[in-house]
């Protein structure tokens, strides 16, 4: 039974991990926009698997965010870093949707002092960088994690 749970886990991470790469090379190769979609879905429904799996974690860590005094302690912080992580993955999905139904064209954000920016295109370059630093730092749980 743990090595049935810790194979389904290695399974959803290493497939959030080629979902992602495989979305951001349909550009570099030149696929089409829907196998870009294809993967960019693949992997918002890989998140929703990955989180589905760890519960039990989201509930203690949700308890956490309610309570401002643990927001100092460790595990208050890894709280607030998954906050971030899951509104940066919405933004890309919600970008990602504003360009399709715009002709495909980027949706720019303005920023007032400097040119605007792509919604998407930004918010995916800081959900790869928040990706990188979340996967590295539990690199050595990758394929041997329980938790639920
Ligand atoms: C490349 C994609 C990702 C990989 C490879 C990955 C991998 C992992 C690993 C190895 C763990 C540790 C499991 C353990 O403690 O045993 C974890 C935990 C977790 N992940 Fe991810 N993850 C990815 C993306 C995401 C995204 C996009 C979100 C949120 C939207 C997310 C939310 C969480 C949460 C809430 C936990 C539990 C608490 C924590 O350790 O921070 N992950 N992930
Ligand atoms: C893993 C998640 C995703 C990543 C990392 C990602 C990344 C990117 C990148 C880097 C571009 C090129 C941006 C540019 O040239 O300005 C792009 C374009 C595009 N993406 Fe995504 N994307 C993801 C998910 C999605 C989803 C779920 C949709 C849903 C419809 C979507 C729709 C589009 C469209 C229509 C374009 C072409 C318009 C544009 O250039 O912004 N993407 N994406």
């Amino acid at each position: 039974m743990d090595n049935e749970i810790r194979q389904q886990r290695w399974l959803v991470h290493l497939w959030l991990i080629i979902s992602f790469l495989l979305s951001l090379i349909t550009f570099p190769l030149h696929l089409s926009i829907l196998a870009h979609i294809f993967f960019g879905l693949l992997f918002a429904g890989l998140v929703v698997a990955h989180l589905r799996q760890r519960r039990r974690t989201v509930r203690i860590l949700w308890r956490d965010i309610k309570r401002v005094v643990a927001w100092i302690k460790p595990r208050g912080r890894m709280a607030w870093a998954d906050v971030v992580l899951v509104v940066v993955t919405l933004n890309v999905v919600v970008s990602g949707f504003a360009d399709y139904f715009n002709h495909n064209q980027p949706v720019m954000i303005p920023l007032g002092f400097i040119s605007p920016i792509r919604w998407h295109a930004v918010s995916s370059i800081v959900l790869l960088a928040l990706l990188v630093v979340h996967t590295l730092r539990r690199a050595k749980r990758l394929r041997t994690s329980q938790v639920r």
